[in-house]
């Protein structure tokens, strides 16, 4: 922070639903409401001690604070017993923080997305409740004890494992991002969405548990001279069905029950899910049924008619499964309204399916200059890294980038560098900068800057 400034900004949230034309207008409302509720409450206990407000009023909160003078219930009472929630459950006051459907961005909300507010996130781990959803054709909570693993193909003996047999083998705990080859789709052509929830809200990260799917391979007696794919399938109507190369599969990929300590969640694939680091969500084959070992790839709908990348020749990608690099900065971020000058802390979140992150560089006004944030630890590999760094708002007109570089040492592109190679009809793997514009009377809102 630079010397001389004392004043810390306050900003106010985006609205948590989903913003109707209305809505986009609310912001401005809210904050003429604020400044003109928070002056009058200053003055009235100013008036009450037999004082006048000074110029400015919000410079006094704390003196004659009737919520520091007035002793409350929680202070004086007996407060609720142990166990009152069995599952603990958040805050009564952090009920808008929640994940949210984006209405009419598919026909049926049994194929649709949730998205995560990642505006309200802290850290890097999602928490379960608020880890996106994506899915094709509705969730299910699964029978455990019915549930099984079919292991078959090149391998010399074929298993069936329960969840029993599963949980009994030797587990790993990673924490990896998972995110929708589709996130950010909707910003190709031009700016689509007010917030972040639902610019970027289609990635999360958790811890996951479960098996090596190596240690599965093995165990069946993998034929590694013939073997080349593996082949992921869910139980679930809509025949999700991946091939994942063997390499891949031999490395890190995980048959996870746990997600951040407990069962994974039933709409992220209780009681089994495949967990494919740095590849795009899709192959992260949910309620997990079989796994079959072949010598090609097997060419299913989800990889070769979905889930391709139509170049502008016409021609279409494959195949194309690695999130590269990406960053956005989740506060101050879309649909929040800065209300003083003074300091921030912009923060953010950066990832990359081919490693670690290795900088983070912010521009305040829209890339003409760059200075490098600040990395939080744990910096994981093909794991959420939370950055942050110092800005002091004078009041103008600014537009907050962030750009992300990756161990590779691959840098997040621009938008017109994007579809310079891409086109604009591409729907997956839209990670360029994104672009926050603050306005001088403190509203956020989603730009392109080419
Ligand atoms: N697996 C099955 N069986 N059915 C599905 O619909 N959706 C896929 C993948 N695995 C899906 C699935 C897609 S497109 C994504 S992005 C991720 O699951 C989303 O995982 P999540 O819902 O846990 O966030």
């Amino acid at each position: 922070m630079s010397s001389g400034v004392k004043k810390s900004g306050r900003l106010i949230k985006a609205p948590e639903n989903f913003l109707t034309a209305q809505d986009a207008r609310a912001p401005a409302l809210m904050r003429r409401k604020f400044l003109a509720a928070s002056a009058s409450t200053a003055a009235a206990s100013l008036a009450a001690l037999g004082l006048s407000a000074p110029k400015n009023a919000l410079a006094s909160v704390g003196e004659g604070d009737p919520n520091i003078l007035n002793l409350p219930a929680h202070t004086t009472g007996l407060g609720m017993p142990v166990a009152a929630n069995p599952y603990g459950m958040p805050s009564q006051y952090e009920k808008g923080l929640q994940r949210r459907e984006s209405p009419g961005l598919t026909r049926v909300s049994a194929a649709s997305v949730a998205f995560t507010p990642l505006q309200g996130t802290f850290g890097i781990i999602t928490p379960s409740g608020l880890h996106f959803e994506r899915h094709h054709q509705g969730w299910w909570d699964i029978d455990p004890s019915k549930h099984r693993l079919m292991v078959m193909g090149l391998v010399k003996n074929p298993k069936v494992y329960t969840m029993d047999d599963i949980m009994r083998l030797p587990s790993v705990s990673r924490i990896h991002f998972i995110e929708c080859g589709a996130n950010t789709a909707m910003e190709w052509g031009n700016v689509a969405v007010p917030t972040v929830q639902y610019s970027h809200g289609m990635v999360s990260c958790s811890e996951f548990t479960g098996v090596p799917l190596a240690v599965l391979l093995e165990d069946c007696g993998i034929d590694r001279k013939a073997a080349r794919y593996v082949l992921a399938e869910g139980a679930d109507g809509s025949s999700m069905t991946r091939s994942i190369a063997l390499d891949r599969a031999l490395d890190d990929v995980i048959v996870a029950y746990g997600m951040n300590g407990e069962m994974l969640r039933p709409e992220n694939g209780y009681p089994l899910r495949l967990v494919v680091p740095g590849i795009q969500g899709v192959s992260w084959v949910k309620w997990l049924r079989r796994i079959e070992v072949g010598d090609m790839k097997w060419a299913a709908k989800d990889e070769s008619i979905h889930y391709i990348d139509l170049m502008p020749g016409g021609l279409h990608r494959q195949y194309t499964g690695i999130q590269e690099a990406k960053s956005v900065i989740t506060t101050p971020s879309g649909g929040q309204t800065l209300l003083d000058k003074g300091f921030y802390n912009i923060s953010g979140l950066a990832w990359s399916g081919r490693g670690k992150i290795r900088r983070v560089d912010i521009s305040v006004d829209g890339g003409r200059n760059w200075r490098t944030a600040r990395l939080e630890s744990p910096i994981l590999s093909k794991a959420f890294t939370r950055f942050n760094i110092d800005w002091v708002w004078n009041g103008g007109p600014a537009i907050l980038q962030s750009r992300a570089q990756d161990d590779s040492g691959y840098v997040q592109p621009k938008i017109n560098q994007l579809r310079a190679v891409r086109g604009t009809r591409s729907i997956y793997h839209q990670n360029a900068i994104q672009s926050w514009r603050v306005a001088d009377n403190g509203e956020v809102s989603n730009v392109q800057v080419y």
